[in-house]
């Protein structure tokens, strides 16, 4: 998804490395264009294209660019096909004003036919520049610029953040609706951004304003203003003392790898944070009270969601709906109230899917609670609890690390609802290490016999049918072949016709599932399939598949928890041997915040 920048300094000085570097650590978002404004007296400099943050800068040479202000914009298109003209910032008509958001404004389309009308100059499709036409038409109608942007909120209808400065002057100003943004204050600087990440290695002091704020930044300070009435709001820097490390690759090739590899660490502090967290207890009394429970998400979330539903009735005799976000609006919403409860799971916690699928459940009095690991995001605050995946950045968008802290906090809250000791759960971190070292060179040498085929099947029953469709979204996600995970049991209805000699279909199996699983495995191999299953030591599995990749000993639950791993590594090898970036895999992005 979209990212922005804004930088403001005392002087005019050259500012295209900061707004490269900034653009860099946004890239993690997803994003198809790359602009770059910067703001010096009465001249704007305004460059931007299609193309990667290293491609469009050197083509552009953003590096000489300077001013005492600069915006810097990554796109990842919705209004508007990817093309210079929609990149961002956008100028207003007379070019006096630059700005740039990321979101969705949803009423793009009547804003920009009424500025047309109004004689503004309207050159794009993008529902950034009408941002921008948004603030100009009540400058032109001589409001001050704050009061500008008080009207302009209340016309943008939507979800995004969003920067602005003018010509000679001596600031930018920030307002954002539904999205996240954090504010910097330096030594001499300030700055604004879509998240933490590109403001970091600037400064630790940190404001995060919340919808509805103005934010005034000038070089030296930040005045945060009220859109309702324009008071000042008082609000004091908290200093950020999470580490860099985290958004660097650490000596991996990349950061899905690195990812993988933090899994067991990510664990250990999740069962930490989890058993030191006393909410916890209250939560799982809510969810005992209700009268029916629903587990809401999309993508990756969506089949830990559905993990946690099989667990939940394994271990807690509980029955819960996994639905995805926008199917809970059509199929469940109508019929919620307040003796429901739903648990809200998003890595980002900005996804709009869900968070339009939680205004649907809240609006019926539905009880909401939340399951996210960006801290501070939407989801986070919309929710009366918000369980943190403790996770730190994720920036590879195949989520690895998050899908396993969500899988393992829904195991917990199983162990909570059935009475069950927790503690039996302290060994899975050490379990997560010894996975990814018993598996990884078996899973490396596989990606290289299978990688020529463009079709592939992973399937599982009960908690490992949802890992199957996990480790099949990341072998689409990044290999771009055509990947379908399945119930085991559904393959022989259809799917079996496509079976041909070689082709590779990957089975989880949990230890009580081997006779079920060993069903599958014979009606494709006779017709020629090559069948590799991902489980604990079994004498039967060996005697019937072609290729075991063994997990380690532990209990049913845990192992299909385990099976993912090795589908996670499968898809990274297979990108790399493919070419792939699968950090950034074409077409998609980590944070969707759009319908
Ligand atoms: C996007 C990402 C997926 C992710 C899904 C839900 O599609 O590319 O990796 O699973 O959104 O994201 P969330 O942040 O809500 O878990």
């Amino acid at each position: 998804m979209c990212g922005i920048f804004g930088y403001v300094t005392s002087k005019d000085e050259v500012l295209g490395p900061i707004l490269i570097e900034a653009a860099r650590r946004l890239t993690y978002r997803g994003y198809d264009s790359v602009g770059a404004a910067t703001i010096s007296g009465s001249r704007i400099d305004l460059r931007k294209d299609v193309g990667k943050v290293d491609e469009v800068a050197a083509k552009y040479n953003f590096a000489e660019m300077r001013g005492s202000r600069g915006i810097a914009q990554l796109r990842w298109a919705t209004f508007g096909e990817p093309s210079q003209v929609n990149a961002q910032p956008h100028l207003d008509s007379d070019g006096d004003l630059v700005g740039a958001h990321n979101g969705n404004v949803v009423n793009n389309a009547e804003l920009r036919e009424q500025f047309i009308a109004e004689g503004l100059t309207v050159r794009s499709q993008n529902d950034g520049e009408t941002c921008v036409h948004a603030v100009e038409r009540y400058l032109n109608r001589g409001y001050e610029f704050i009061d500008a942007i008080r009207l302009a909120y209340g016309d943008l209808e939507g979800d995004y953040a969003f920067v602005i400065g003018r010509i000679d002057d001596d600031k930018l100003y920030a307002f954002k609706k539904g999205s996240g943004m954090v504010v910097g204050i330096g030594e001499g600087f300030t700055c604004v951004s879509s998240d933490l990440p590109s403001i970091l290695p600037l400064t630790r002091q940190v404001i995060r304003p919340q919808d509805g704020e103005i934010v005034t930044l000038w070089a030296d300070r930040v005045e945060i203003r009220s859109v309702k009435d324009g008071k000042v709001i008082n609000r004091q820097p908290e200093t950020v003392t999470e580490s860099m490390d985290a958004v660097q690759k650490g000596g991996y090739a990349h950061f899905m790898l690195k990812e993988i590899h933090e899994q067991a660490q990510a664990a250990r502090e999740l069962l930490h944070v989890l058993n030191g967290n006393r909410e916890v207890d209250g939560l799982v009394a809510k969810m005992k009270k209700a009268r029916q429970l629903y587990f809401i998400g999309c993508g990756t979330s969506y089949h830990a969601a559905s993990a946690g539903a099989v667990y939940f009735a394994q271990l807690a005799g509980r029955a819960v709906i996994p639905i995805l976000a926008p199917q809970f609006i059509a199929q469940y919403a109508p019929a919620v109230n307040h003796d429901d409860v739903g648990l809200f799971v998003s890595q980002s916690g900005e996804t709009k899917d869900v968070l339009n699928a939680l205004e649907a459940a809240e609006a019926r009095g539905m009880a909401c609670f939340g399951l996210a690991n960006v801290v501070g995001s939407t989801l986070t605050k919309a929710t009366s609890f918000c369980l943190p995946l403790c996770c730190g950045y994720e920036i590879s968008v195949p989520a690895t690390k998050t899908f396993t802290n969500q899988v393992i906090t829904f195991l917990y809250l199983a162990y909570k609802m059935a009475g069950k000791d927790v503690r039996a759960l302290d060994g899975i971190p050490d379990l997560i290490e010894k996975t990814l070292e018993m598996t990884a060179p078996q899973v490396e040498a596989l990606a290289t016999e299978i990688n020529d085929w463009n079709d592939l099947y992973c399937l599982g029953y009960g908690v490992t049918y949802p890992i199957a469709l996990e480790g099949a979204l990341k072998l689409k996600e990044v290999t771009y072949a055509h990947c379908e995970g399945m119930l085991s049991t559904e393959f022989k209805h259809g799917p079996l016709s496509a079976v041909s000699k070689g082709f590779p279909i990957l089975f989880v199996a949990a230890p009580n599932d081997v006779p079920l699983i060993i069903s599958g495995i014979n009606e494709v191999k006779v017709r020629g399939a090559r069948t590799i299953v991902i489980a604990e030591e079994d004498a039967r599995l060996r005697a019937n598949a072609d290729e075991v990749i063994l997990l380690p000993k532990s209990d049913p639950q845990i192992v299909s928890l385990l099976g993912v791993l090795p589908l996670q590594l499968l898809s990274y090898h297979m990108a790399v041997l493919r070419g792939y970036d699968p950090d950034f895999p074409r077409n998609l992005s980590k944070t969707l915040t759009v319908d």
